[in-house]
């Protein structure tokens, strides 16, 4: 073995030590698609269950604020687009969330949305 193929053979095997520890370290941190469903539950109750209530019905604060039931079909009635602009740019009492969330949590609590609304 010339000096060449000792150092690729080491450099390979460091390599693919490496990225197996990377893999295990990113496998730790990224969530499994299956849980994002959770992962919207808990942005929910983060951040719209304080007007809106865990189950979308509203509370007490919403309620003064004027909320509507969220899975009542005057909200479930109303297209993605529409939902997602209130939910972005703000609706009356409603804020903005542009800039607190993602454009993909947004879609992801538009869709916990909808699950409320057949929960119903
Ligand atoms: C500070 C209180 C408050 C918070 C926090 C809040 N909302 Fe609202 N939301 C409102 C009010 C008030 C309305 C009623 C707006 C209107 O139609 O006048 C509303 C309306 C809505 C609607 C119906 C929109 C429509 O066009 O009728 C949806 C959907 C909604 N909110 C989702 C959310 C989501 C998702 C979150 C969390 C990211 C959230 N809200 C956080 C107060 C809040």
């Amino acid at each position: 073995m010339n000096q060449r193929q000792i150092l690729s053979t080491f450099g390979y095997s460091f390599c693919s030590r490496l990225l197996v520890v990377l893999a295990t370290i990113s496998a730790g941190a990224t969530p499994p698609k299956s849980s994002s469903a959770s992962a919207a539950k808990t942005a929910f109750n983060a951040h719209c269950a304080m007007c809106h209530g865990r189950d979308g019905t509203g509370s007490a604060l919403g309620r003064s604020l004027g909320v509507a039931d969220l899975r009542s079909r005057a909200v479930q009635k109303q297209s993605d687009a529409q939902v997602v602009a209130a939910v972005s740019s703000g609706k009356n009492n409603m804020p903005a969330f542009k800039e607190k969330l993602t454009s993909e949590q947004i879609a992801q609590l538009i869709r916990y949305v909808r699950q409320l609304g057949k929960k119903k």
